[in-house]
C-alpha cells in the first residue's frame, strides 16, 4: 500500500526516502502489511533522482488522497509547515516532523488536533536528532516526577566549539563546514544563538512538566561572543565550554529553564560529548539520572527518528498516540532566571592595579578562585565565584564596574 507521503525533499528529506526504502521489507514485517512512499512533495525540480517519478508540486494532492496515512512534514519553519499540518491533521492524517520550531511554537494545538481526529503528531526527530528521547520521556519514564533535564541539544555548535577547540579552527570555518555537512539550521543564526536549543528545551520541558513552555519566555544566550581566551582559561581550570539546555521544577512549582554556554566540569560526562553529538541527562525522582547520546544532527540520524514516528503511525493507524501538554496562557509559571542560585566565571579587564582588583573581588564576593591562562595579558582577570542568586552577582560586578570592566560571563552547570 502506497500510504506514506513526504513533504521537503532536502537534507532530512532524502535521507528518510532513503533509509526508508533501504529498510522496507524489514519495516513491512514490522508493520505487518505492505507499505511505501507513494509521494515527496517539493517545489524544487531534482532530474534524475531515483524518486523522480513520485514527485509532486501540489500539496492537495496528499490532502485528498485517501491512500495516505503518514505525512512526514519536513520543510521546517512554522508558516508553510503549520498550514499544512493543520489541514493534514484535520483531515485525520498522521503527521510526524523534525520541526522543532513548530512543535515549540504551537505543539500544544497541534497534538490536541491530532487527538481530536484520531490521529497522530509525533517529533521524535525534533529533539536530539537520532537520539531517542521524547518517547521515552513520553512512556517509560512516564511513572517518574522530572526533577531536571540538561543537555548539549544543537550538535552545529557543539560541533564549532569543538573543531574550535580541538582544530585551531576558526568559528567562520567551522560553521561552514557544519553548514557543508548539513547540521546547521537554514539560518544557523538560530544554532548559533542558541534559539534552536531553546526549542528543544521548550520541547521536552512542556512534555516533562505538562504545559507549554514557549520559547519566548526562556532565556537564550549562544555562543558567539565566546573566545579562545574563555576555552584557554576553561581548560585550565578544568573545565569544557558547552552550550546546555536545562529545566528543572522549583519546589514552589515554577519550571527554571534556559539555554546558555556553561563551565562544565571535565568530570560531567557532558564535557566528553564532542562533535555533532548531542546528549540529554534526566532526573527522575525514582530513577535518578538517566543519560541519552547519540548524533544530534544530519541526514541519516535524524532521518532514523523520522522512519521510526512513520512506523508507529502505521502501527497505530486510526488511533491517536497519547502524547499531551496543556496549552499556556501566560508565563507566571516560568521562574526568572536571575533568581536562580549559580556559579559564574568572570573575566574582565582590569583598570587599576591588579592586586588592588583581586582583594576587592575577594572582599565583595566573599570566596573567589582566581584562574590563569598562557600570556594573560596584564589589565586581565579571570575569576570563579561562589554561589549565589545571579542578580547579587550582577549587582556586585556592577559595584565595581568602573575598576574592572566585565568582557566575558558563563554560567558553571
Ligand atoms: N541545526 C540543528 C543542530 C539540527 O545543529 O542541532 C538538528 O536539530
Amino acid at each position: 500500500m502506497k500510504n506514506i507521503a513526504i513533504i521537503g525533499y532536502g537534507t532530512v528529506g532524502s535521507g528518510t526516502v532513503e533509509l526508508f526504502e533501504k529498510n522496507r521489507e524489514a519495516i513491512d514485517k514490522k508493520v505487518e502489511r505492505d507499505c511505501d512512499i507513494k509521494y515527496i512533495l517539493d517545489l524544487r525540480d531534482f532530474p534524475g533522482d531515483p524518486y523522480e517519478d513520485r514527485m509532486i508540486k501540489d500539496f492537495n494532492i496528499i490532502l485528498n488522497d485517501p491512500e495516505i496515512e503518514v505525512v512526514a512534514e519536513l520543510v521546517g519553519g512554522a508558516t508553510f509547515a503549520y498550514d499544512y499540518t493543520k489541514a493534514l491533521l484535520s483531515a485525520g492524517k498522521s503527521v510526524v516532523t523534525s520541526n522543532k520550531e513548530l512543535v515549540a511554537t504551537h505543539g500544544a494545538e497541534l497534538i490536541k488536533l491530532a487527538n481530536e481526529h484520531n490521529c497522530s503528531y509525533l517529533f521524535e526527530a525534533s529533539v536530539g536528532g537520532g537520539i531517542p528521547i521524547i518517547r521515552p520521556l513520553n512512556k517509560c519514564l512516564a511513572g517518574n516526577k522530572i526533577l531536571q533535564i540538561s543537555g548539549i541539544l544543537n550538535g552545529t555548535t557543539n560541533f564549532i566549539l569543538y573543531k574550535m577547540i580541538n582544530d585551531q579552527m576558526t568559528f567562520e570555518d567551522a560553521l561552514k563546514l557544519a553548514q557543508e555537512n548539513g547540521y546547521a539550521e537554514a539560518n544557523p543564526t538560530a544554532d548559533v544563538e542558541g534559539h534552536d536549543a531553546c526549542r528543544k528545551i521548550c520541547i521536552l520541558a512542556s512534555l516533562a512538566y505538562g504545559k507549554h513552555i514557549y520559547p519566548d519566555y526562556v532565556h537564550c544566550s549562544g555562543i558567539s561572543h565566546i573566545t579562545l581566551d574563555d576555552v584557554a582559561y576553561a581548560e585550565n581550570a578544568g573545565f569544557a565550554i558547552k552550550l546546555i539546555g536545562c529545566a528543572s521544577m522549583l519546589e514552589n512549582g515554577k519550571i527554571n529553564a534556559m539555554v546558555s554556554p556553561r563551565f562544565v566540569e571535565k568530570s560531567n560526562l557532558l564535557s566528553n560529548v564532542n562533535d555533532v553529538f548531542n546528549a540529554i541527562t534526566i532526573t527522575g525522582d525514582g530513577v535518578g539520572d538517566v543519560m541519552f547520546y547519540g548524533a544530534g544532527a544530519g541526514k541519516l540520524p535524524t532521518a532514523s527518528a523520522v522512519v521510526g514516528d512513520i512506523i508507529d503511525c502505521l502501527m497505530h493507524h486510526s488511533i491517536s498516540i497519547p502524547l499531551h501538554w496543556d496549552d499556556s496562557e501566560d508565563n507566571n509559571f516560568i521562574a526568572d532566571y536571575k533568581d536562580a542560585k549559580v556559579s559564574m566565571y568572570v573575566r574582565v579587564e582590569v583598570k587599576e592595579d591588579i592586586a588592588n582588583i583581586k582583594s576587592k573581588l575577594s572582599e565583595t564576593f566573599g570566596t573567589v578562585l582566581f584562574i590563569e591562562r598562557d600570556n594573560r595579558p596584564e589589565n586581565e582577570l579571570a575569576f570563579i565565584t561562589s554561589t549565589m542568586v545571579e542578580r547579587e552577582i550582577d549587582k556586585k560586578l556592577d559595584q565595581i564596574k568602573d575598576k574592572a570592566e566585565v568582557k566575558s560571563k558563563i554560567r558553571l552547570l
